[in-house]
């Protein structure tokens, strides 16, 4: 079996550098082009009485700029194994993200932790990881 365009979900947790080297790993083996990609969600209005545009806006910069950081620092872990990653940072839900930069960009696998930043201890597998599972249309490794 062998992997043309691997895609790493990337959002900073220890579970997702993990399956960063997994992908790292196997993107070697099979000659893969590795794409890393963090996604930030959308400023949630839920529960807060009055925000203004320039907060939210504010709030979602260095959310972007934080996710970046991340990407820099995956980027500089696969060039230490010799794999120059294509890195990027897209906004939205998660998973919908991750599922449409793969179909855009011809990726065949999919890469992922078991858990990310949100989840609970006690979860085994957190949304991000079941609904790519679910719904993407490439294989999916959900690495533990
Ligand atoms: N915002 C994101 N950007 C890129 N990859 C992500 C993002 N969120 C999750 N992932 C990927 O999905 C894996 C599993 O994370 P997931 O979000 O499913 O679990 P969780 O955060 O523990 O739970 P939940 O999001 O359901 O509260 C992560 O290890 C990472 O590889
Ligand atoms: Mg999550």
């Amino acid at each position: 079996m062998s992997f043309k365009k691997i895609l790493v979900g990337y959002d900073g947790s220890q579970s997702s550098k993990k399956a960063l080297e997994k992908a790292i790993v196997l993107a070697k083996v099979c000659g893969s082009e590795l794409h890393i990609v963090g996604v930030v969600r959308p400023f949630e209005f839920a529960a807060i009485d009055y925000i203004s545009p320039e907060e939210i806006e504010e709030y979602e910069k260095e959310e972007v700029s934080k996710e970046e950081r991340f990407l820099k620092e995956a980027k500089e872990i696969a060039q230490e194994k010799g794999i120059n990653a294509v890195t990027k940072v897209r906004e939205g839900e998660p998973a919908e993200e991750l599922m449409s930069y793969a179909d855009e960009n011809g990726c065949d696998l999919i890469v992922v932790g078991h858990r990310g930043v949100g989840g609970f201890k006690r979860m085994i597998l957190g949304t991000t990881a079941g609904n790519l599972v679910k719904y993407a249309n490439q294989s999916v490794l959900v690495v533990k």
